[in-house]
């Protein structure tokens, strides 16, 4: 059995979602889009990025019929997921901030949500703090700098502790911030380098194993509609929509993730 699965991201942070999905579901088939030129999609306007998440699913979509789409990035997940699931009759899956299981697992009830700019302004964000976090107080940075870091990290350089610092400059005092709310997904990416930077923090909450149980859910029932033949040539692809300057060197850093080729749309 192997369902078609998409991850979307602007970068590389649906890969964090992606591993949590694998390592639970090793067989299925899967394919990874980049949306690199349109990166970061913090600073796009809400309507620009529903238009392009909509074409380029529908662009893979038309090249191989895709039994679920994880829409891997919580910046575009909280603006288009109505749009897609009005367009495609597979499931689509989102991503957004754990801010329910964090002010669970929150024993003094201050939290922390880390997130891109957009995210952080999002009515979806508010609402869900409104509903699952009255009774905690919730801090927020949105920071574009964190986002390019972890782009930095998994192209192979080394992570500048200073500048990621500078962004959590204002929770290095908060003592009794014991719970962060990892909102992108580009950032369990870097979570061990923000544990060193807020060492008081005793949770780093994200959404991947969520992900993962809930495309295990959905894709229980799944019923196989290619041949044997068909199955036997699905092979885990990536795609990007603007040429990486390093795309060999990155292609092959994408074979550890278990994706074969790295092709420009
Ligand atoms: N990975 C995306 C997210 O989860 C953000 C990256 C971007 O701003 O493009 O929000």
């Amino acid at each position: 059995m192997k369902p078609t699965i998409l991850f979307f991201d602007s970068g590389v942070g649906g890969l964090s979602v992606y591993r949590e999905v694998r390592q639970l579901l090793p067989d299925y088939h899967y394919l990874y889009c980049f949306d690199n030129a349109f990166f970061p999609y913090s600073e796009r306007a809400e309507a620009e990025i529903i238009e392009r998440v909509l074409m380029i699913c529908q662009q893979l979509d038309q090249r191989y019929p895709l039994d679920l789409i994880v829409i891997a990035c919580n910046t575009a997940s909280t603006v288009v997921l109505p749009a897609l699931r009005q367009a495609f009759r597979c499931p689509i899956v989102g991503t957004v901030p754990a801010i329910k299981p964090a002010a669970i697992i929150s024993k003094t009830k201050h939290i922390g949500l880390l997130a891109t700019k957009g995210t952080i302004n999002r009515s979806y964000v508010a609402e869900l703090i409104c509903q699952y976090a009255k009774d905690c107080k919730v801090e927020k940075i949105g920071s574009t700098q964190l986002v390019q870091l972890a782009e930095q990290k998994l192209h192979g350089h080394s992570v500048d502790l200073i500048a990621l610092r500078k962004e959590l400059l204002i929770w290095l005092e908060q003592t009794d911030l014991d719970t962060v709310v990892l909102g992108c997904t580009h950032f369990p990416l870097l979570k061990e380098e923000i544990q060193i930077c807020l060492p008081q923090v005793k949770y780093f909450v994200d959404s991947g194993q969520a992900i993962a149980k809930r495309i295990q859910s959905l894709l229980e029932d799944y019923q196989e509609n290619k041949s044997e033949e068909m199955q036997a040539l699905l092979f885990n692809q990536a795609f990007c929509t603007h040429d990486f300057s390093t795309l060999f060197q990155f292609e092959r850093r994408l074979k550890q993730w278990g994706f074969a080729t790295l092709t420009l749309l």
